[in-house]
């Protein structure tokens, strides 16, 4: 068949995408982000876990069992002759198929990663960033990392556009996470994160965080706070994969306690660098 594209008609065969493939038409798939340093994954495991728990929870079938994808990622890395710091991009999605909401049959899951070189941000690490707050308007399921970021993009958009990093969203007042990383409040000596319910995605990075508190000796305590607690937080701070442990000095311009990295946000970070290297 003709094809019509914004500028012009041509032949199927002449797109240089698959049209008629779920991830696009539906964002019918789920995809992983997993940090690399000096060549070698942080928390594969924990990403291949929870690419599985994905998939399982959107019945996607995979061909490979999880040791097998982990042989398979950790076989990418050699044959790009990785050394350096980077992250690799894997993307799922119940395959090419034509556009019918119902699964098609038979037809095996798209699957591909790639690598990326990605250096450290130390100096926003050393810094800090600063955010705005946003509503939460996301699905249910928000556990599962699926394909559609909608909501995310256009939270983050939003941000950029203030100036800011991220943008820390909100159910009702109550903040869950942020568009692509997880939040966390430090008010008297405690850590206070939403619980990993359906609401947020369970972050590899937010399990790293969890133990490094509990060798600190810091309380992580999973008990979601308000947009309005945040005016007396004594810290604030994001994570995951690619940001890792990133302190928040300011939330809708105004500045959390002195305006710079906070203690314990400081030893967090200590912790995950000596975790990662
Ligand atoms: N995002 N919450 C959301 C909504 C996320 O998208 C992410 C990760 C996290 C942190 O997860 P982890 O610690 O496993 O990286 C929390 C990735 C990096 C992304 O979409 O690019």
């Amino acid at each position: 068949p003709i094809i019509m594209t914004q500028s012009s008609f041509t032949h199927r065969d002449n797109l240089k995408y698959p049209y008629e493939e779920r991830g696009l038409q539906f964002g019918d798939g789920i995809y992983e982000v997993i940090r690399i340093y000096n060549g070698e994954y942080y928390l594969l495991q924990e990403h291949v876990d929870r690419l599985f728990r994905s998939t399982a929870a959107v019945k996607i079938n995979l061909d490979v069992t999880k040791e097998e994808m982990t042989h398979l990622l950790l076989q990418l890395l050699e044959r790009n002759k990785m050394t350096e710091d980077g992250k690799v991009y894997l993307q799922v999605t119940r395959g090419s198929a034509p556009r019918d909401h119902v699964f098609p049959e038979g037809v095996p899951a798209n699957v591909y990663a790639y690598v990326q070189d990605l250096e450290r941000n130390t100096e926003k690490i050393n810094t800090g960033v600063p955010t705005i707050t946003q509503r939460d308007v996301r699905w249910e399921n928000c556990y599962i990392k699926s394909l559609n970021l909608l909501p995310n993009v256009l939270a983050k958009q939003e941000a950029k556009e203030k100036g800011c990093y991220e943008a820390i969203l909100h159910r009702d007042g109550i903040v869950t996470e942020c568009s692509s990383s997880n939040v966390y409040m430090v008010k008297d000596g405690k850590i206070y994160t939403h619980p990993a319910t359906n609401n947020i995605l369970h972050g590899c990075v937010r399990m790293r965080v969890e133990k490094f508190a509990n060798e600190l000796g810091v309380p992580f305590i999973e008990q979601s706070f308000s947009v309005e607690d945040i005016a007396d937080a004594d810290e604030m701070l994001l994570s995951s994969s690619t940001s890792e442990v990133m302190p928040i000095i300011s939330v809708d311009n105004v500045k959390i306690a002195d305006g710079k990295p906070g203690n314990i946000t400081k030893q967090l970070q200590q912790a995950y660098m000596e975790d990662a290297n």
